[in-house]
């Protein structure tokens, strides 16, 4: 055990690297496209409302267990009781470990694309960026769609280099130490990351189309509030976003000094990392308007895989763009990969720190393991079964990773360690009060959400 254990500098550090670990790809590509498949703005209101009930809520519980037990997942709940202490591996180790490897192999895509922002090599291609994409990129593409999972081919070695290269930077930004890596790092990327987005939203919204991307994208269909699948994933998405159930917001608060104001730290860090979603999608839907303008459909007719709005939508519009179109494509995935790098290192550096609370580990030993693993477990990725395998991967990690651990904490700390003396600690440590019936409503509402999107994940797999 350290006796020396490291603070943030600053609670402007702690807030940083709490929006830097929350703002990343699911903010940018996962919003966007679960937005999209969901009908744009029949979306959003589930989505708010999901920050509220789940989302904030479960953020100020991972932020106090955290603070209270000042040790990452593992040994806080072993401290709450001893036979939970696997939960918090189950979610360092399986879930946030898992979601990692293909996390990176996406951030990956993004460098990769910067460069084809300059060269454009999809033009040449029949059938566009599209085929580009999922053909000569991910080499996915068969005669009769996509490769299964048990189609291998050879790696791709433009997405192989791109790994290793993003794995490399992880290991060295990580290995630094969390003053020395971690936190200078993430406090130029994040400003960097908001005025890139700033730049893209204004540029996007001079797109002739934007205002019919723009329509689509904020016109609820009340319609769709009656199908509770839309719930099911909107919840979802909130746990990735706000790095739910992976155990890091509980790693991060251990770090922070015994007075520190919790709840406004949980609520800067959601409404910072919401707002960045729906920021973010202005530049993604007004840009889907161009392109729907551009071809004669309608805004929803535009793409036909989630997957694809990214990196099929993008380089499309880039090179239809009036003007300095190489720009704004490097520009948009410079953005995207500065996100998921910030993101990628908080898990990084919570996985260590889960480590090194329990066990005498040379930091340096750690990462370099953890990022040579890395790299070759996300090699799977990078063959024409890569997809296939993203898409189950995905889809188990969020139904028995992050939502059944945020329901097992949400159980955990509502009933055994108790919910109002949670909130009375958060309260002792200098914040002002969130509810007064926050335990109740954890007990209850949460709770209950969260069994909800539990069976109704297992629902949509029939
Ligand atoms: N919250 C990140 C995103 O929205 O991209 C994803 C993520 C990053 C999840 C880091 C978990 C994590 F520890
Ligand atoms: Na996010």
């Amino acid at each position: 055990m350290s006796e020396q254990r490291e603070q943030w500098q600053s609670t402007a550090g702690f807030i940083m690297a709490a929006v830097g670990s929350a703002v990343g790809l699911g903010n940018i590509w996962r919003f966007s496209y679960v937005t999209y498949e969901n009908g744009g703005g029949a979306f959003l209101i589930p989505y708010v409302l999901a920050l509220f009930i789940v989302g904030i809520p479960l953020l100020l519980l991972e932020f106090g267990i955290g603070h209270y037990m000042k040790a990452s997942a593992p040994v806080s709940l072993f401290r709450i009781d001893r036979r939970f202490q696997w939960v918090g591996w189950w979610a360092v180790g399986f879930t946030m470990f898992g979601i990692l490897i293909y996390y990176c192999v996406v951030i990956a895509w993004c460098l990769s694309f910067i460069f084809f922002a300059l060269y454009q090599p999809w033009t040449g291609v029949e059938g566009g960026a599209n085929a580009f994409f999922f053909g000569e990129f991910l080499g996915a593409a068969t005669e009769d769609g996509l490769r299964g999972p048990f189609d291998l081919t050879g790696p791709n070695l433009t997405v192989l280099v791109a790994l290793a290269a993003v794995w490399a930077i992880n290991g060295v930004i990580v290995g630094r130490g969390l003053r020395a890596g971690v936190e200078p790092v993430i406090r130029v990327f994040i400003p960097l990351l908001f005025l890139l987005m700033i730049v893209l939203v204004v540029w996007s919204l001079f797109l002739p189309g934007a205002g019919q991307g723009l329509t689509w994208y904020l016109s609820p269909d009340w319609a769709k509030l009656a199908d509770w699948r839309v719930w099911v994933e909107a919840i979802t998405q909130i746990f990735f976003t706000l790095s739910l159930g992976f155990g890091i917001m509980i790693a991060y608060a251990s770090y922070l000094p015994e007075r520190s104001n919790i709840t406004r730290n949980a609520l800067i860090t959601a409404f910072a990392d919401s707002g960045f979603a729906i920021f973010a999608g202005v530049a993604v839907f007004a840009t889907l308007g161009f392109m729907a303008q551009a071809q004669g459909q309608g805004v929803e007719d535009v793409v036909t895989s989630g997957i694809g709005l990214a990196f099929v939508a993008y380089p499309q519009v880039i090179s239809e763009l009036p003007f300095l179109p190489t720009m704004f494509g490097v520009l948009f995935f410079s953005a995207l990969a500065i996100a998921g790098l910030s993101s990628s290192i908080s898990l990084i550096q919570a996985f260590v720190s889960a480590l090194s609370d329990k066990y005498e580990v040379d930091r340096t030993k750690v990462v370099g393991t953890l990022c040579t693993i890395g790299f070759l477990l996300g090699m799977v990725f990078t063959t024409g079964a890569g997809i296939a395998w993203l898409d189950i991967v995905d889809h188990f990690l969020t139904s028995y990773g992050l939502v059944l651990v945020g329901l097992l904490e949400a159980l955990i700390v509502g009933w055994v360690f108790g919910g109002e003396r949670l909130g009375s600690h958060i309260e002792g440590a200098g914040s002002f009060r969130f509810s007064s019936h926050y335990g109740t409503f954890m007990r209850l509402l949460m709770t209950g959400a969260l069994a909800f999107t539990w069976f109704g994940l297992h629902q949509a797999e029939d």
